[in-house]
């Protein structure tokens, strides 16, 4: 059994030193297991991380990939799709074999099929190693909105106002963004053997302090991530702005070589 931190929060002065460092965690993983499963969130905030990965030049081409969840109704060529995201910015330019990569996708006939189906894939391939979140400034992960099932298993899940009117940029205005997604459950989530999540900015500064310090809740889904026993919480200064308890935070993290860690 490994040893360490339950949750553990990574704060950084800036964006890029926040990716920087959960580069540094994810290829140390990658190094112990080079055909490590690899679950990808979308969104602003992983793009410095997956930048890294691209601007490194070594190979992940042994990796298994996964997305964590996709807009209901988006085709893959959709280039709003997470799917054709991840390819643009991270698979194509990483030369993964389409073999490794398992991706949500968004105009299945029938998404409950594709969502049991998604599950039992996850399940053949040994399970997520880890898993890449963001979190929204209502608290969800993936797109499990506040309220979800904190068993929930991947599903459709009808998005919240808040997530509507922040995905309204890039859709033309927020009466076009799709209502349904297809998202891994909490319970998928919690299911990885570790967990990197990445917040940054001002905006989420009253989401982490939520989800770090407050009460484990389905109205914040990513507490939840308190429950799970191999978490990493890297954030920048802005994010971790409203931690009570961020100079604590902050020493434990340059300190934890003299416990061995
Ligand atoms: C989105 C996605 C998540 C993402 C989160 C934060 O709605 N469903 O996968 O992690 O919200 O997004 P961002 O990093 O752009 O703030």
């Amino acid at each position: 059994m490994e040893v360490g931190a339950l949750m553990e929060i990574v704060i950084q002065p800036s964006y890029e030193e926040m990716c920087e460092e959960a580069f540094r965690s994810l290829l140390q993983e990658v190094k112990k297991k080079p055909t490590l499963v690899l679950g990808l969130a979308t969104g602003k905030t992983p793009a410095g991380l997956y930048r890294r990965m691209v601007e490194s030049h070594r190979s992940f081409r042994r990796m298994r990939f996964f997305n964590l969840d996709e807009f209901f109704g988006l085709g893959p060529e959709d280039p709003r799709s997470f799917r054709a995201t991840l390819k643009r910015e991270l698979l194509g330019p990483l030369n993964v074999p389409a073999r490794n990569v398992y991706l949500l996708r968004g105009d299945v006939k029938d998404p409950n099929r594709a969502a049991e189906a998604y599950e039992r894939v996850i399940h053949a391939v040994g399970g997520i190693d880890v898993q890449v979140l963001g979190i929204g400034r209502n608290g969800h992960i993936g797109f499990n909105e506040p309220g979800s099932s904190l068993g929930s298993r991947t599903r459709t899940k009808t998005l919240d106002t808040k997530t509507l009117v922040d995905y309204a940029g890039i859709f033309a205005s927020p009466d076009e963004v799709p209502r349904f997604s297809i998202t891994m459950g909490i319970g998928t989530i919690l299911e990885a053997r570790r967990i990197l999540l990445l917040a940054a900015g001002r905006a989420k500064a009253d989401v982490i302090h939520r989800m770090v310090e407050g009460a484990v809740t389905a109205e914040i889904p990513g507490s939840v991530l308190q429950l799970h026993s191999r978490v990493s919480v890297f954030l920048d200064e802005e994010a971790a702005s409203k931690l009570a308890r961020r100079e604590y935070w902050k020493w434990i993290y340059a300190n934890k070589w003299r416990v061995g860690q």
